[in-house]
């Protein structure tokens, strides 16, 4: 036999030197979930991740940083009282997110402090946009009213200090709203990392009760993509570049890694892709049954989708993973 491809395999050592993708804490943007309350408290819906304290945010950020994380994303779980059909509280300059904000810059100026823009944690209706009633009851999604809201809640991210912007409400034309808003301003510095292909997906759901976001009425299908295409993928995607998007977002990932490469080889824009909560809790409820080893599984779902042609992921195993590499 001339050819043996079993020779590239044949050690760890010349494994090593023909792996083609890497997986390095650099890669890794971890999503937080914060509240007002003092207290690190559990989600029941997300074992594994905590509600964390104004406080305990900060401690936990820190020991990403340490672990070679560059950036976390936060989210907030805002007290009903604060909710309002206006969403009024998502642009409260001394709200928890610019709080949160302030702090994290404070303490760790080094650390990209990213902001998620979208109304559900703020909207009693539980929607990323403005709702209005039509006449056979149902819920409508006013895009150009959130719009204007948008704005006003990534200018709050960006004056207490956000290194980047990311909406995920799937609204048209907020991409160039918001760099209108924030140039005008003076913060050309603040980047905008677009949910461009955002999915309306069954994953999302212990995200939901994490937040205790879930829609009221309807669904999130009239502005979140419909998972069987793909071509509207690329329209979406090269949209956010003309309005000037700084990257794109994928998500979900794993089941989705022929998007991410479609999109990667279409877009010139640095690609995120978002290993959301169900994918997550389906891999930790597995591993609590006994079924897989959860660090092997989690890795290796990583390496997946950076091998789709994401150059860095959102995921609930951020600081897990990191300590894995470190070892
Ligand atoms: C809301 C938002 C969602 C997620 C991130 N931002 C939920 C949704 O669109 O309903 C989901 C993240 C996850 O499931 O981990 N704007």
């Amino acid at each position: 036999m001339l050819i043996r491809p079993r020779r590239n395999r044949k050690s760890a050592g010349v494994r090593s030197l023909v792996q083609e993708t890497t997986l390095t804490p650099q890669d890794f943007i971890y999503p937080l979930f914060v509240h007002a309350g003092t207290e690190n408290s559990p989600i029941d819906s997300m074992p594994g991740c905590l509600r964390w304290s104004e406080e305990g945010i900060v401690g936990e950020a820190k020991e990403a940083f340490e672990l070679g994380i560059p950036a976390v994303v936060l989210f907030p779980a805002v007290e009903e009282s604060k909710k309002t059909p206006l969403a009024e509280e998502s642009y409260n300059p001394e709200g928890l997110v610019p709080r949160v904000i302030r702090r994290l810059k404070k303490e760790l100026p080094e650390l990209v402090v990213i902001t998620d823009v979208a109304l559900d944690p703020y909207n009693s209706d539980g929607h990323d946009g403005l709702v209005e009633t039509n006449e056979r009851g149902e819920a409508v999604i006013l895009n150009d009213e959130t719009v204007e809201i948008l704005c006003k809640q990534a200018l709050s991210h960006a004056e207490a200090g956000a290194d980047i912007v990311s909406p995920s409400d799937m609204m048209d034309g907020r991409v160039e709203a918001l760099r209108e808003a924030l140039d005008s301003e003076g913060y050309q510095e603040v980047s905008i990392l677009s949910y461009s292909v955002k999915y309306a997906s069954a994953y999302y759901g212990p995200f939901r009760g994490a937040l205790n976001s879930a829609p009221k009425a309807g669904d999130k299908k009239t502005y979140q993509m419909d998972f069987h295409n793909v071509t509207e993928a690329i329209r979406e995607t090269q949209l956010d570049e003309q309005e000037g998007a700084d990257m794109i977002m994928v998500k979900p990932a794993g089941a989705y890694l022929d998007v991410i490469k479609t999109v990667s080889e279409t877009t010139a824009l640095p690609i995120a892709a978002y290993q959301v909560s169900g994918e997550y809790l389906m891999i930790k409820a597995a591993a609590a049954g006994g079924w897989v080893d959860e660090d092997k599984i989690a890795y290796e779902s990583l390496v997946a989708i950076k091998r789709a042609g994401a150059q860095m992921i959102l995921t609930y195993f951020a600081k897990q993973m990191a300590c894995l590499l470190s070892k």
